[in-house]
């Protein structure tokens, strides 16, 4: 993939603000970044919005997020004077899912739990992604095993997309530290032991020594925690 090789080239050097600068200036309107509104992507939102970086930012609604983060979603649009791309499931997607199997099927196998993050989260995704050549993730090396090893720029086959994560060989210590001293909102659960915080029915708080995954989907026994946002 020549592309691949040509950003991986283009920012080999760069610090991640200068880098997302590059990307938006090679691909012009067509880089954007998700956010989950989590400490990590605080830290890239800030980066966009404070140096005006022409990089588009959406977050996935799945209509199922603790309250704590939609006032995370307000104080940063407050902050910043910006807006947030808000993407929902389908109307009649939900509707069917909902009316069939009740408002709590992903707890009863990992199958109903995959098609209800197909429906809330990975058709919303595919829909943002459309059209675009970058996809900015928060994602951190730290956050689970099978991250551990992910290269910062890489090509994701499932999207048709070069993913480019900034922040990825960030410790959770230089995240908070950078919270702090450009006094970034951040989502108070992160205060109560939610290290990775997704939809409310499926994200629990961690206990000390706990995985930092731990808190998601915890019913399920197996180790790929991962909803299919991420999944080439
Ligand atoms: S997940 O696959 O388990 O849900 P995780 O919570 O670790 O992902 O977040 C990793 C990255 O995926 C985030 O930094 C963000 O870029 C993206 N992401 C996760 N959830 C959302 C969301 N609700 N909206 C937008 N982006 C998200
Ligand atoms: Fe549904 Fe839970 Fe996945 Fe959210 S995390 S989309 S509520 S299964």
């Amino acid at each position: 993939m020549n592309t691949l090789i040509k950003i991986q080239e283009l920012i080999k050097d760069a610090s991640p603000e200068e880098a997302l600068a590059l990307l938006a200036t090679e691909f012009p309107g067509q880089v954007v970044f998700s956010t989950s509104l989590g400490y990590e992507d605080q830290v890239i939102s800030h980066m966009i919005f404070s140096n005006a970086i022409p990089v588009k930012v959406f977050t996935l609604d799945t209509g199922r997020l603790f309250n704590e983060t939609y006032s995370v979603l307000n104080s940063t649009l407050e902050k910043y004077k910006t807006s947030i791309q808000v993407m929902y499931p389908q109307t009649d997607l939900i509707e069917e899912l909902v009316t069939k199997k009740g408002p709590i099927s992903f707890y009863e196998s990992p199958e109903n739990r995959k098609e209800c993050c197909n429906i809330r989260k990975v058709e919303p995704l595919k829909r943002a992604l459309k059209g675009n050549a970058v996809w900015v993730t928060g994602i951190r090396a730290g956050q689970s095993g099978n991250r551990q090893d992910m290269p910062s720029v890489e090509w994701d086959e499932e999207n048709q997309i070069i993913k480019y994560h900034p922040i990825l060989n960030w410790s959770l210590q230089e995240i908070k530290s950078y919270i702090s001293k450009y006094t970034i909102p951040y989502n108070t659960l992160h205060d109560k032991g939610f290290v990775s915080i997704g939809c409310a029915p499926c994200t629990r708080a961690i206990k000390p020594g706990e995985d930092f995954r731990a808190g998601r989907w915890w019913w399920e026994t197996n180790d790929k925690k991962e909803c299919g946002l991420h999944s080439s």
